[in-house]
């Protein structure tokens, strides 16, 4: 049988909730921070045995549904060449994309650059329980590009906008590159054993109406069919405050959306019906106050959830930093024995 996880992404019945948390290996787990002492971020990614380490012990702390694999969405920019690197406080493009020049310097991807992925993978395949499942990923094509002419994180992506403004054609370009090169390396994850995948759209909320439905959703269909027919089901992470565009997110084909913490829950399922499932969407600050507190609010974000639907637990955004470990395990345990009304056994 397929792993809960996976099941609920395709919208079969499910005995209960399963529960991942974006963001779920990171620096607020000591073990994480041990081999972070000794080795640089992107070495981290490249080294299959370690990344598969950490990618485990969120599995092993708190029993998560499911694993997703360590890397970087910016790894593929990297490997299309354009170069990061991952000074303190987050990651910086060497040399943003700025002109439509620029565009021709982004290559198609050398998969050698991103083999270490597939490789954690398939250590990850062997390591895991089969009632979990895996989850494979990559950046959907505009946020990759957001970052590629931004150079990094930003607050409004001014320049990206502007880009698209002043450049559509040469825009156009690069959303087409990115998007065919993302297909093959989502490909070599579900080749390897991720049994689902995840399209991060961190900053798709950020463009106004016209330019989301003129790039954004047809990237991402794009990316979708390049997977083929016989592909692992997709979930889309529309990104933070994209409210607005869930509709237009669901018309992508993919099997679930994720939700940030400012959709209500209750809402976004009135307003998706059947066509998709949802996955989130706690704000991750509640993690920092109680125990107590985390239970409470759980069972409220779960309890609009309609009758008889499986929902994919999670917070709305990555986990933070200072989030108590302890207090990860109690949102875990609670989506875990939340019962569900009329569940099969
Ligand atoms: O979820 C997981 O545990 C898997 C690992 C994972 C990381 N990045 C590890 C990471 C995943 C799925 C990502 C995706 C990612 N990377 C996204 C999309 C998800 C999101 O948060 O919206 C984005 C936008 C990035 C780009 C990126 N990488 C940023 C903005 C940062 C800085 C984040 C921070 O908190 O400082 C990174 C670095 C990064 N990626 C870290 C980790 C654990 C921190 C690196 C460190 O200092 O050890």
């Amino acid at each position: 049988m397929k792993p809960l996880f996976h099941r609920t992404v395709i919208g079969e019945p499910v005995e209960r909730h399963p529960v991942w948390m974006m963001r779920q290996a990171g620096r607020y787990l000591p073990g994480y921070m041990q081999v972070r002492a000794k080795t640089s971020f992107l070495d981290l990614c490249r080294t299959p045995e370690l990344a598969a380490q950490v990618t485990m012990e969120p599995i092993e702390l708190f029993d998560a549904d499911a694993a997703i694999v360590f890397a970087d969405i910016l790894l593929t920019a990297d490997a299309m060449g354009v170069e990061v690197a991952f000074p303190h406080g987050g990651p910086k493009i060497i040399e943003p994309i700025r002109t439509p020049q620029d565009v021709e310097r982004v290559h198609e991807p050398d998969a050698s650059r991103v083999r270490a992925v597939s490789e954690t993978v398939a250590i990850l395949r062997k390591t895991l329980p089969e009632t979990k499942s895996l989850i494979g990923f990559s950046a959907a094509p505009f946020t990759l590009v957001a970052y590629m002419i931004e150079g990094g994180t930003s607050r409004d992506f001014n320049l990206t906008r502007l880009f698209a403004h002043e450049h559509p054609a040469a825009f156009g370009d690069l959303m087409g590159r990115c998007a065919d090169a993302l297909v093959p390396y989502l490909k070599e994850q579900t080749e390897a054993g991720a049994d689902v995948l995840q399209l991060f759209d961190t900053w798709g909320g950020i463009l106004a109406p016209e330019l989301h439905a003129r790039y954004v959703i047809p990237s991402v269909q794009r990316v979708v069919d390049g997977l083929g027919a016989d592909r692992v089901p997709v979930i889309y992470f529309p990104g933070i405050g994209a409210e607005a565009r869930l509709e237009a997110a669901a018309s992508t084909g993919v099997e679930a959306l994720s939700l940030d913490w400012r959709t209500d829950l209750g809402a976004a399922y009135a307003r998706v019906g059947d066509r998709v499932r949802l996955q989130g969407n706690l704000d991750p600050t509640i993690l920092l106050t109680t125990p107590e507190n985390i239970r409470e609010q759980t069972r409220k974000m779960l309890s609009q959830v309609p009758a008889g639907r499986g929902h994919l637990a999670n917070l709305g955004h990555g986990i933070l930093k200072e989030t108590p470990p302890e207090n990860a395990g109690a949102f875990v345990e609670a989506v875990q024995s939340f019962a569900l009304a009329g569940a099969p056994a």
